[in-house]
């Protein structure tokens, strides 16, 4: 058996997987974030531990024998949270998540070099990323800056929890600004940036690596058989891609997540910067990707449905019916989705959300048109950026919340004019992926490449050629909103 962990933003997810990769049992727990200000987005490490331990006393309540038997565990995260540990381990402040946009100006500060930063980085400075939190916490909390022993993302602090041992992979590392990405190593530059050094930072294994085992207070707590295998796992999004079999150049998904992602492996290095396209180290050997990213997508929905106060599933049976009518669409209002800025492509830390073209007549179901549209305009436009680098994907499926509406997909599949694929269990992605990299672990499976096989597809969802031309018109309109807002957006954050 293998457990696969996917320490998300909003909860985590816990499934537990025999050798054929079927899901014997699955556990959630919920967690928090903090907003303490416009722009700002922490969480409470602690949470992360009570909730991973609620979720295996869950998984042994549904299947205690074969939990018993676990021969390895992955563990996927959140990317980019900076988790600063003190000398004795302990946590010296909230992690600082990777949607907060605080540090925009040590954004500059970080590539204000004699050095190109981007040509090692392969990346923009951008606030969401782990380097600029550092800065921003030098600048501006100096005394937890001096106590600073290690900086680990999200799921390495649960890792160091469970192992007492300090490792990251580099599809996680890529994000912190510090990953030399061609090379796979860190880099004493990017690190000087901030005023680190290597010791400052875990050592780096491939997602399907051993970064040791469950410390044996753990093997007995959980009545573990085995000592357990901790492999290196991979951020939100590479394993989400394993988890579905996107490890080739011809693959690609969308994640209509917290986040919007659209997110394609690469066979080499490659970069666009001009667009904050994310140029990632896969998670496993060899093998890299490019990425968009929306800071805001299912959290505009969540947003819109509670201050209209209806819920999610009522506002995808009431648009089922609106999205079969042009004219309501063409009279729609629009959104910009940019409720705590943007990444791709805008890297603008200052525009925030705002609702255009609001008439008499204008409902509150229109508007949570609007919303969902917005955002899937701005997965538009994550596509667009990557293209301009690659353009050798064909198979995009989808994965996420928002991947559970039949009406969402084919607003998308419209929109992007490009087919999608909803695939089984979707819904587990990210942990499935790393259960898979954990199975690496396992002596007796003979054939590897079998480990990670495409999963199957249930339904495919094809443009409605009705609507794409009204679309791509919209879809032309809402552009120019963004380019009218982004410098009133500057004048407007206090
Ligand atoms: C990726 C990113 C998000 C988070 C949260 O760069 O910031 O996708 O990983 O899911």
């Amino acid at each position: 058996m293998f457990i696969g962990i996917d320490l998300g933003t909003s909860s985590v997810k816990t499934i537990l997987i025999d050798h054929n990769q079927q899901i014997l049992a699955s556990s959630n727990s919920n967690l928090t974030v903090q907003s303490l200000k416009d722009g700002y987005s922490e969480q409470n490490p602690q949470e992360w531990i009570d909730a991973t331990i609620e979720c295996f006393e869950n998984l042994i309540l549904k299947k205690p024998k074969e939990f018993s038997e676990t021969i390895s565990i992955g563990i996927s995260g959140h990317m980019h949270g900076a988790t600063l540990l003190d000398k004795k381990g302990n946590v010296i402040r909230p992690c600082i998540l990777w949607n907060d946009t605080r540090s925009h100006q040590e954004c500059k500060e970080f590539e204000n070099q004699t050095f190109d930063v981007r040509s090692i980085s392969g990346n923009i400075a951008m606030p969401g990323f782990t380097a600029p939190k550092i800065n921003w916490i030098k600048n501006n909390e100096f005394e937890n800056f001096k106590k600073i022993y290690k900086v680990l993302l999200p799921k390495d602090y649960l890792r160091f929890y469970l192992t007492g041992e300090f490792f990251s992979e580099m599809s996680d590392a890529s994000g912190t600004l510090w990953l030399d990405i061609k090379n796979r190593k860190w880099s004493k530059e990017l690190l000087s940036c901030s005023f680190l050094e290597e010791d400052h930072m875990p050592k780096l294994v491939e997602g399907n690596h051993s970064t040791g085992e469950l410390k044996k207070e753990f093997k007995n707590k959980f009545n573990f058989k085995n000592n357990v295998v901790v492999v290196g796992g991979a951020g939100d999004n590479a394993a989400s891609a394993v988890g579905m079999g996107i490890i080739n150049s011809s693959q690609s998904f969308i994640s209509l997540g917290t986040s919007g992602v659209f997110f394609t492996p690469t066979t080499n290095y490659l970069s666009n910067t001009g667009d904050a396209v994310h140029s990632f180290c896969h998670c496993l050997p060899n093998k890299w990707h490019l990425m968009s990213v929306m800071l805001s997508a299912s959290n505009c929905l969540d947003w819109i449905s509670s201050i209209t106060n209806t819920s999610i599933i009522e506002i995808f049976n009431n648009l089922e019916s609106y999205f079969l009518d042009n004219t309501l669409i063409q009279n729609s209002s629009f959104f910009l989705p940019y409720l705590s800025g943007e990444r791709t492509p805008h890297n603008d830390p200052y525009i925030r959300g705002s609702f255009h073209s609001i008439k008499t007549t204008t409902s509150a179901i229109n508007m949570q048109y609007s919303v969902i549209e917005g955002v899937s305009f701005g997965i538009l436009d994550g596509v667009n950026s990557i293209l301009k680098v690659n353009n050798n994907f064909d198979n995009i499926y989808m994965v996420g919340g928002g991947s559970k509406s039949t009406f969402w997909i084919e607003l998308l599949s419209t929109i992007l004019n490009r087919k999608l694929n909803v695939c089984d269990q979707s819904e587990f992605g990210a942990a499935l992926g790393v259960a898979r990299l954990a199975m690496f672990q396992d002596k007796n499976i003979q054939n590897q490449t079998k480990i990670i096989e495409t999963v199957k597809i249930n339904k495919s969802y094809i443009p409605n050629d009705d609507k794409i031309d009204i679309l791509i018109k919209r879809y032309n309109i809402w552009k120019n909103l963004y380019k009218s807002n982004m410098d009133i957006a500057k004048n407007l954050i206090t």
